[in-house]
């Protein structure tokens, strides 16, 4: 099924043509980004490179994916991933937000985005109605990529959300107004089922569920399945879980495969063929403030998210995904674990 004309440039449109009015600036998208002069962002490049297909590009979706990185355990990756996937597909040429909804912000600060107390944030999104282009900052270093941080108020929005008129879907009317042409949102989600998670169900149409590969792995996921299909039912018809994703795959384990086996057993198709390994590459980024596509941008850690991206990208148009042409360095189905 992979088509040529669904490859052919970076972010290509999945149906050739001309490009609808809500996406925009055509030309530009047509070709490669601009290799960046940055030392980082030439290292990005290389990561691109190292999957033999720079340029090759993926297709674009025809409207922006807003994707909800969600889990209510603390941990298990969704930040992490969240901020690589969302590296990995402005990396492959996409436009892509990421919305950071944790109260920690470590999102932003992965993304080496300002989020002290008096920065513009998803709280006064949520709270005050200010518009989310206010807020949004492009990420350094990585092209196409934009972040409306989280400061610390946003502890607080929990509680102030109760009493605001429409409080579930503030957020989906912040990104309903937001202009900007955009590919992806991934909106990271805190560690619990409140008002924030709530929010971000309701704004987005896809759940994204990273699963760390732990004796508990799908202990307390019953409960996120029955708020999506509550805020389904009651707030947001096409919502759905779209995607798993294995993180912290350790193939030294059998504990790891089994668990992997389980969640594919469990829920089928929707798990990625791709799954993260555990490495000390992908936990040191963040204290840099970096993604692992630029802070070590041949390491399996980053190959596994480009790949993973990949095939997110692909699937959202349709398109098989072709497990034998993954990179070596990417995790298909098998164990690797990068030296530590
Ligand atoms: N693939 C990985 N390999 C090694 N460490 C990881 C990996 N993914 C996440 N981590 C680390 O695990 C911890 C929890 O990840 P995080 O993304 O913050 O989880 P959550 O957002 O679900 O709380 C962090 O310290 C992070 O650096
Ligand atoms: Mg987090």
């Amino acid at each position: 099924m992979r088509s040529d004309a669904n490859i052919a440039g970076p972010m290509t449109d999945p149906v050739p043509g001309p490009r609808t009015e809500s996406m925009g600036e055509d030309v530009s998208r047509e070709t490669p980004p601009p290799m960046d002069d940055t030392p980082i962002g030439r290292a990005a490049q290389l990561a691109v490179e190292a999957l033999g297909r720079a340029g090759e590009g993926l297709p674009r979706p025809e409207q922006t994916r807003v994707m909800v990185v969600a889990n209510q355990k603390g941990g298990v990756g969704k930040t992490t991933t969240t901020v690589n996937l969302a590296a990995s597909l402005a990396l492959h040429g996409g436009r892509v937000l990421v919305i950071d909804l944790d109260p920690q912000g470590n999102a932003s600060t992965a993304l080496g985005i300002d989020h002290h107390a008096e920065v513009p944030s998803i709280y006064d999104v949520l709270i005050d109605s200010k518009p989310l282009s206010e807020v949004v900052q492009p990420v350094p270093d990585v092209e196409g990529l934009f972040c409306a941080p989280a400061t610390i108020d946003l502890a607080g929005a929990e509680i102030e959300l109760v009493s605001l008129v429409a409080r579930e879907s503030r957020l989906e009317r912040a990104i309903q107004a937001y202009e900007q042409p955009l590919d992806y949102i991934l909106i990271d989600c805190p560690p619990s089922l409140g008002l924030l998670t709530v929010n971000a169900l309701v704004a987005g149409a896809e759940v994204l569920i990273p699963i760390q590969c732990e004796y508990y792995a799908l202990e307390g996921l019953g409960q996120l399945l029955r708020n999506v299909d509550l805020v389904r039912g009651h707030l947001n018809p096409n919502l759905h879980v779209s995607t798993i994703l294995l993180t912290m795959y350790d193939g030294r384990t059998r504990l790891a495969s089994q668990v992997a086996d389980e969640v594919r057993n469990h829920f089928g198709d929707e798990v990625l063929r791709t799954s993260i390994p555990r490495s000390v590459r992908i936990s040191e980024a963040p204290s840099y403030g970096q993604t692992v596509l630029t802070y070590d941008p041949g390491s399996s850690g980053a190959l596994s998210y480009l790949e993973a991206a990949r095939e997110i990208a692909l699937r959202g148009v349709g398109v098989a995904y072709d497990a034998q042409h993954a990179h070596l360095g990417a995790q298909n189905d098998q164990s690797m674990v990068e030296g530590i």
